[in-house]
């Protein structure tokens, strides 16, 4: 940032110079349209994305590629991580010799990046994370942090199905869990996981195993399909993305067992995370998803004010949650009160969706 300023000062106090020696268009064009031209110079950022495994990643992509625009006066430089730390760090590394204005990391896990986020503090570079966060010794090592509460979504969705149950005399000895995770070690499947094994403790649910599914429809299809050999009595499938739960979804279905929330006769429950695309939702509003904690892809806009109030000079807030709703068919439970703050659920309606995905 600071070196870009100085170039535009040099940049400014060269074209007057130039105006004073009085160059005229025989010299190549009028000086004072370069000085302005050099001015406007656009802020690159450099943009690591770990890869493209969900529709939540997608859209989370397409947030800030439709933010950091020419029109808005940047550069972006995406590099796509193929869900490989070592890629990232490669990204970052080259963003640093390119000598970009701002780096944007999405983290694919939170461990590692000690290093190399100390050779972008060196060079000056802030670093932005975005979506899962960096574990570091030192925090000074970046800048801000834009995204998601992971641990309440999973409260939000382990107190909905407490009250379930109690509205359906279920007892928690006979809800029987599967828990296909997102990828080891990013902070949505840390904590998302962390909160149904509380809840699992906390109330005496049968958690039967856990198994990660990538955060993929294919590998959550793959994880349900070991999972159905293996137990007889699933009654809930805790899905930490919505992709997860159409491939455990189209799993259950494919052995003739019918998905829903009627568990005491029977189905299977699926829960899951994200509410971002509109089949998500349809699954939501025919109940063969029961409850879908929103993950908020769209850190852009948020991302882009952090950007502009280092612009200024000011330092802005470190961490930056997402605001997030929870979406269910269901309409017998309202509120989820959690850690003495109450969340309401939304209904969901064909109409909602419409007005939603309009
Ligand atoms: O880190 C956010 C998670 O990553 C989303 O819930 C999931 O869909 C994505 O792949």
């Amino acid at each position: 940032m600071f070196k870009r300023s100085l170039a535009i000062m040099l940049t400014i106090i060269f074209g007057l110079m130039m105006i004073g020696c009085g160059s005229s268009d025989k010299d190549g064009g009028a000086p004072s349209d370069t000085v302005k031209e050099e001015v406007k110079e656009n802020i690159v950022v450099g943009f690591s994305q770990l890869g493209a495994e969900s529709d939540w990643r997608s859209a989370h992509t397409e947030s800030i590629i439709n933010t950091f625009t020419e029109e808005n006066g940047y550069e972006l430089i995406f590099e796509d991580g193929q869900q490989k730390q070592a890629n990232q760090i490669m990204a970052i590394r080259t963003f640093i010799q390119q000598e970009v204005d701002y780096i944007i990391l999405a983290p694919v896990t939170e461990k590692g990046w000690d290093t190399v986020l100390q050779e972008a503090k060196d060079a000056d570079i802030p670093v932005i994370i975005v979506d899962r966060m960096v574990d570091v010794a030192d925090e000074s090592l970046f800048t801000c942090w834009v995204g998601a509460d992971f641990e309440l979504e999973g409260q939000k969705v382990t107190e909905w199905l407490r009250q379930y149950t109690l509205k359906n005399n279920i007892a928690a000895k006979d809800v029987h869990i599967v828990n296909i995770q997102g990828t080891l070690g990013g902070s949505s499947q840390i904590g998302r996981t962390k909160r149904l094994r509380d809840a699992v403790e906390a109330y005496g649910w049968d958690l039967l195993e856990e198994k990660p599914g990538d955060f993929t429809r294919t590998k959550g299809k793959e994880v349900m399909e070991e999972f159905l050999k293996q137990y007889d009595n699933i009654n809930v499938v805790y899905c930490e993305n919505d992709n997860e739960a159409y491939g455990a979804i189209e799993a259950i279905e494919a052995t003739g067992k019918k998905v829903g929330l009627d568990i005491g006769n029977g189905e299977i429950m699926v829960v899951s995370f994200d509410g971002v695309k509109r089949d998500a939702m349809s699954y939501a509003l025919k109940g063969k998803i029961a409850c879908i904690a929103e993950c908020n892809p769209l850190h852009g806009p948020r991302v882009q004010a952090i950007i502009e109030t280092l612009e200024t000079g000011e330092q802005p807030v470190k961490f930056h949650y997402m605001d997030e709703e929870i979406f269910s068919a269901y309409e017998s439970i309202d509120v989820l009160k959690i850690d003495e703050k109450e969340y309401s659920v939304v209904h969901l309606t064909q109409e909602i969706i419409e007005q939603r995905y309009q």
